[in-house]
C-alpha cells in the first residue's frame, strides 16, 4: 500500500508527526508538501495528494490542515477521490466501510498527534463492505459526472 500525505502550513506539524508514525510502521508514502510553516493555499496541496490518489499513484490519502475542512473540499473536488473529515474513530471506520473513502481528511487543531496516528490506523486497515453500499458509492460518482438522481 502507498499513501499520499500533504498539508498546508496549519497542520505541517501534524504531516511531520504523522509521516514518523508511517515509517515507523514501515509504510510507503509520497509527501506531497507543504514542507515548512510557510503560508501557503491548502488547495494547492491538497491537490497534489488527491490527485495522485485519482491517478492511482497512490491507494489512499492523508490530508491535513488546520481543521480538515479547506483541504476536504479541495480534494472532493477531484474527479474519483471521496475525502472524509474524521474527528474520531467511529468516523475513520465507518467512512472506509460505507463510503469507499479514499483520502481522510483531518485538523491539526481538532486532533492531537496521537489521535491522528489512530485514525490514519483504522483508515487504512478498514475494508469497503461494497454491497448496498456499492449501489450508493456509484450514486456518488454519477453526480460527479453530472447526472441528476432521481
Ligand atoms: C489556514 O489558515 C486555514 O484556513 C487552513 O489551514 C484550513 O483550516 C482551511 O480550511
Amino acid at each position: 500500500m502507498k499513501l499520499a500525505l500533504a498539508c498546508d502550513h496549519g497542520a505541517y506539524e501534524l504531516k511531520e508527526s504523522i509521516k514518523k508514525h508511517l515509517t515507523e510502521k514501515g509504510l510507503e508514502f509520497t509527501d506531497y508538501g507543504c514542507y515548512s510553516k510557510e503560508s501557503v493555499d491548502y488547495p494547492v496541496f491538497a491537490f497534489k495528494a488527491a490527485k495522485a490518489v485519482a491517478d492511482q499513484e497512490c491507494d489512499l490519502g492523508i490530508i491535513c490542515c488546520t481543521t480538515g475542512l479547506g483541504v476536504s473540499m479541495a480534494a472532493n473536488k477531484v474527479k474519483g477521490v471521496r475525502a472524509a473529515v474524521c474527528t474520531n474513530e467511529m468516523l475513520a471506520e465507518m467512512t472506509r466501510r460505507h463510503n469507499n473513502a479514499n483520502v481522510i481528511c483531518m485538523g491539526q487543531n481538532v486532533v492531537s498527534p496521537e489521535l491522528a496516528n489512530q485514525l490514519v490506523d483504522i483508515f487504512i486497515s478498514t475494508e469497503f463492505e461494497g454491497g448496498r453500499h456499492e449501489r450508493r458509492v456509484n450514486l456518488l460518482t454519477d453526480i460527479e459526472n453530472g447526472k441528476e438522481l432521481s
